[in-house]
């Protein structure tokens, strides 16, 4: 049993990581034919794209995925701990597979991904999970093979979980859930360590791919005909800063533009290593998606360094302006946070004035979530929930105005669209503008999934846009 600590979780002890390739032994190649894995994802796309190498595990090793949990031989949840909900879902979920196990002792079921990593919750599994066999955490996905099939040797609890991260793993298996667009991992972990976040906890300190990798790896989706990348990492502005001396995200989104491929997106950027560098590639590649997600998380700037946020509200308006005057176009969405421990009314109506200026051209929106561990959790909270609720409600109803009123700006115009697929009960196509707004719409010509074409907006809701392809 190896468990998590959160001392060590929060250190920035240089570890001298190794690169490797991954290969999985001859002898767990198939050996599981014939058994059928469950896998529920929780939280944000590198969780997603942690699943997508999880399912390459799983299918190297002879494993068949099913949709219906009773169905299943092995049961993972690959978890989330950013708010609390997420923690609730995931332990709602092990209660039913509880029940399951009750009535198939010989079932396997797992936990994996940000919520292994938390001291607290393996303390929880042992104590009141025991019928949890398999517990392994974001940094040795690789041991997948391994502790699965010594779990299904002992149908015990194995416990497996580094408190930092290890080796950088490349070459790992992946089943992508798209055949047109795929997640490209650039930079791991986050130091960021603002003060309600767990992240950092969960995914380590920050540590940059090779450039070579990346590139390779974008090389050969355009070559087996994906049409989008999005780069991922926790802070994919920092790429680089622990690699290379004159390597960093600017070149790296200049090198992946020059790829040819003809979509890449991003995310998600901190304020704080936003460069010119960067706005600058944005503005002069065309396959560089102009849609920028910059978390604000307050407008004030009082909440802002009790966030450690590392930049104020003026700084941020500077940055936010910079970018919209040198992409045309841009859309720019954000993060915010209401009910921050010590928000006052006044602290709240400064976030309410910046998405007035910023009038974004979309929002996620949360009410704090005391993470134990994070230093938020030391501070004073005495505004009531009910308070935090109305502010949301009304910092929502702000947001979706903008929405609607920089989707509407669009009405006539003609936008490039990526087709997703067919839905609704009309049977419209949807698909992504270059802004990452949904449009649903007609079209004459028959169309597939990845295909980019021209649509013009005939009327413009909160969520979405319709149009006609002709
Ligand atoms: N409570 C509420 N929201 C949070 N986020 C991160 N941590 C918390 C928390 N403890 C939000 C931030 C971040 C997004 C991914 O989740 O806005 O940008
Ligand atoms: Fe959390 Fe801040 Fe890191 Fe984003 S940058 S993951 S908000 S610590």
């Amino acid at each position: 049993m190896l468990l998590p600590n959160a001392k060590e979780e929060a250190s920035f002890d240089k570890i001298d990581y190794k690169r490797h390739e991954f290969n999985l032994d001859d002898n767990y190649k198939n050996k599981y034919k014939g058994k059928k894995f469950f896998l529920k994802t929780y939280g944000c796309q590198m969780n997603e794209h942690d699943s997508e190498n999880i399912v390459g595990l799983l299918k190297e090793m002879g494993f068949e995925e099913v949709e219906d949990y009773t169905k299943a031989d092995f049961l993972l949840l690959n978890t989330c701990s950013i708010r609390e909900n997420a923690h609730n879902k995931a332990f709602g979920m092990l209660g039913r597979f509880k029940h399951l196990k009750e009535s198939k002792p010989n079932i396997i079921i797992g936990l994996c991904g940000c919520m292994a990593q938390e001291e607290s919750v393996c303390d929880e599994l042992i104590k009141n999970y025991k019928f949890v066999n398999l517990v392994f955490g974001t940094h040795n996905i690789d041991k997948l093979p391994i502790l699965l099939d010594k779990a299904f040797t002992n149908n015990k609890q194995n416990i497996e979980v580094l408190s930092r991260e290890s080796d950088l793993v490349e070459k790992l298996p992946v089943v992508r859930v798209n055949k047109y667009k795929a997640y490209v991992n650039i930079i791991y972990g986050c130091n960021k360590f603002c003060t309600y976040c767990i992240v950092p906890y969960t995914r380590g300190r920050e540590h940059s791919r090779k450039k070579e990798d990346i590139l390779e790896e974008v090389k050969s989706l355009v070559k087996d005909g994906y049409k989008e990348v999005t780069i991922l990492g926790q802070n994919v502005n920092a790429y680089g800063k622990d690699l290379y001396d004159d390597y960093f995200m600017g070149e790296l989104l200049e090198d992946i533009a020059k790829t040819k491929i003809p979509r890449i997106r991003f995310m998600t950027s901190h304020p704080w290593d936003f460069t010119d560098k960067m706005i600058e590639v944005i503005g002069k590649y065309p396959n560089i998606m102009p849609s920028v997600h910059l978390p604000v998380q307050s407008g004030s700037s009082r909440i802002l360094r009790l966030m450690g946020r590392r930049y104020t509200r003026e700084s941020y308006l500077e940055l936010f302006h910079k970018i919209k005057d040198t992409v045309p176009g841009v859309a720019i969405s954000t993060d915010i946070i209401v009910g921050f421990p010590g928000e006052s009314e006044e602290d709240f109506l400064e976030t309410m004035s910046l998405v007035e200026e910023c009038k974004y051209d979309n929002a996620f929106t949360f009410i704090f979530s005391t993470r134990e561990g994070t230093p938020a959790c030391k501070l004073k909270d005495d505004t009531p929930l009910e308070e935090k609720e109305e502010r949301l409600q009304r910092l929502n109803e702000v947001v979706n105005t903008y929405f609607l009123e920089n989707n509407k700006k669009l009405e006539g115009t003609t936008l490039k669209v990526m087709v997703e697929g067919v839905s609704g009960k009309k049977k419209m196509y949807y698909g992504y503008s270059e802004t990452n707004k949904l449009i649903n719409f007609e079209s004459k010509k028959k169309l597939n999934a990845g295909d980019i074409v021209d649509v013009t907006i005939t009327s413009a809701k909160t969520w979405s846009l319709d149009g006609e392809c002709k």
